[in-house]
């Protein structure tokens, strides 16, 4: 037998053992509250409606999208049918128990925008469809090959569409590589009962373990299909920032940007006020990523969006005059909290809560003139202060637009 058909056979068991994990305990446990998700109170993470501009910055919006979940587990394909009613949703996953938890909570709701099938991610070809947005969270770690899975989702893309992929953080997990480790060496199995040892071994872990980063209520219970992803998975690899830019160049697509893209930005973290901003100055965004990843230390996940080779990035578009030219909007978890003098913003779907704060009397007027219409340009040029192309102020209000654009506090679009 060759190595090659070795390794063949060894990724076909791997294959089913990830297949029967998730049959015999699908994920996820907790299935959201559906009814909050269609009156519009619960507002999925970095959707392609409301955050439009992030995915598809160069055209208009739209609700009626071609929305494919690629390993959709329990939940996602239900909760984007529910949110957005005029989208068509397709799920597929490996797992049938999955689908079917899915299928009867979107029957529940009388659901009928949606439609699962099981099929690997891998043979997404076979749905002789294309689509506007491709939804794969933390599906790519568990392939054999995680490079052939995002090659085969770039190529049922619609042209200008946009995939939202999320896969591990290696360094945020090691605590938990760890407990992976330990549970190997003792030789704990996928069933039930050494999911009990080793829900049990969690709450037993001792204070300051590098797993409590991860989960830091060590008293509470973790449900055991949980614990089973977490600790006793057949195949799970997870990537730094590089391992991320070579997963998306490998799969011939384009990195398009990070989802939460302050957590990637060292100039806007304590690097800058330990002195280091020149260092930083000089590195290019994707050296710069990988900064920010090893000095907050924490990240469990990458969540980021994968286009098209074609299609130009953020940074094509919003650099120089781009800026100019762009329509800002809102970002949809934007928090606003007023102290006195001072403003807090914040992000609620960042992983790592990072705030930006500043003079009320600087930062309102920046913010109220955001309409979603007028491009920077005519929001600058409508104020007395910043109307001149020479002003300080000017200057100072661009700035602060970069910063918040940055901080994930507003998106840009491309203006017409
Ligand atoms: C950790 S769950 C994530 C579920 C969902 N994407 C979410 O974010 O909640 C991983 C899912 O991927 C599915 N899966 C694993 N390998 C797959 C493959 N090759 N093709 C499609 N689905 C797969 C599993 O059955 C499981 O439902």
């Amino acid at each position: 037998m060759t190595e090659k058909t070795m390794s063949g056979s060894h990724d076909a068991d791997q294959d089913e053992a990830v297949r029967a994990l998730y049959e015999g305990f699908p994920y996820p446990v907790v299935l959201p509250d559906l009814d909050a998700v269609i009156a519009g109170a619960k507002v999925p993470l970095w959707n392609p409606v409301d955050s439009a501009a992030l995915y598809f910055p160069e055209l208009p919006a739209r609700r009626d999208l071609d929305i494919l979940v690629a390993g959709c587990g329990t939940t996602v394909a239900p909760v984007l049918a529910a949110y957005i009613p005029e989208a068509r949703i397709v799920g597929i996953d490996v797992s049938q128990s999955s689908l079917d938890l899915s299928q009867q909570h979107a029957e529940r709701h009388g659901l009928t925008n949606i439609e699962l099938r099981q099929l690997a991610l891998e043979d997404a070809a076979q749905l002789g469809k294309s689509f506007d947005f491709v939804h794969c969270h933390g599906v790519l770690h568990h392939l054999a090959d995680p490079t052939a899975g995002l090659r085969a989702l770039g190529g049922v893309l619609k042209d200008g569409g946009a995939l939202s992929i999320m896969v591990y953080a290696t360094y945020g997990r090691a605590g938990l590589y760890m407990l992976q480790e330990l549970c190997q060496r003792l030789g704990l199995q996928v069933n039930e009962q050494d999911g009990q040892k080793a829900q049990d071994l969690l709450v037993q872990l001792p204070p300051g373990h590098p797993f409590s980063m991860i989960h830091a209520e060590r008293q509470q219970r973790i449900a055991i299909p949980e614990v089973m992803d977490m600790l006793l998975h057949p195949r799970d690899v997870s990537y730094t920032t590089d391992g991320v830019r070579q997963l998306v160049d490998s799969a011939g697509l384009k990195f398009h940007r990070w989802l939460g893209q302050a957590q990637y930005t060292p100039g806007l973290s304590g690097l800058v006020s330990a002195g280091l901003g020149p260092e930083l100055a000089s590195q290019d965004p994707w050296e710069q990523a990988a900064i920010a990843e090893l000095f907050l230390g924490t990240l469990i996940k990458h969540e980021f969006v994968v286009t098209q080779d074609h299609r130009r990035t953020p940074a094509e578009l919003f650099q120089g005059d781009g800026l100019l030219h762009a329509i800002p909007v809102l970002a949809p978890h934007l928090i606003v909290e007023q102290d006195g003098a001072v403003v807090r913003l914040a992000n609620s779907a960042h992983q790592v809560p990072f705030q930006l704060s500043g003079d009320v009397g600087h930062f309102a007027p920046i913010l109220q003139a955001i309409d979603g219409k007028s491009s920077v340009q005519q929001q600058l040029d409508a104020r007395p202060e910043t109307a001149s192309s020479q002003s300080p102020e000017r200057a100072l209000a661009l700035d602060t637009l970069r910063q918040l654009y940055f901080s994930d506090l507003i998106e840009l679009r491309v203006g017409p």
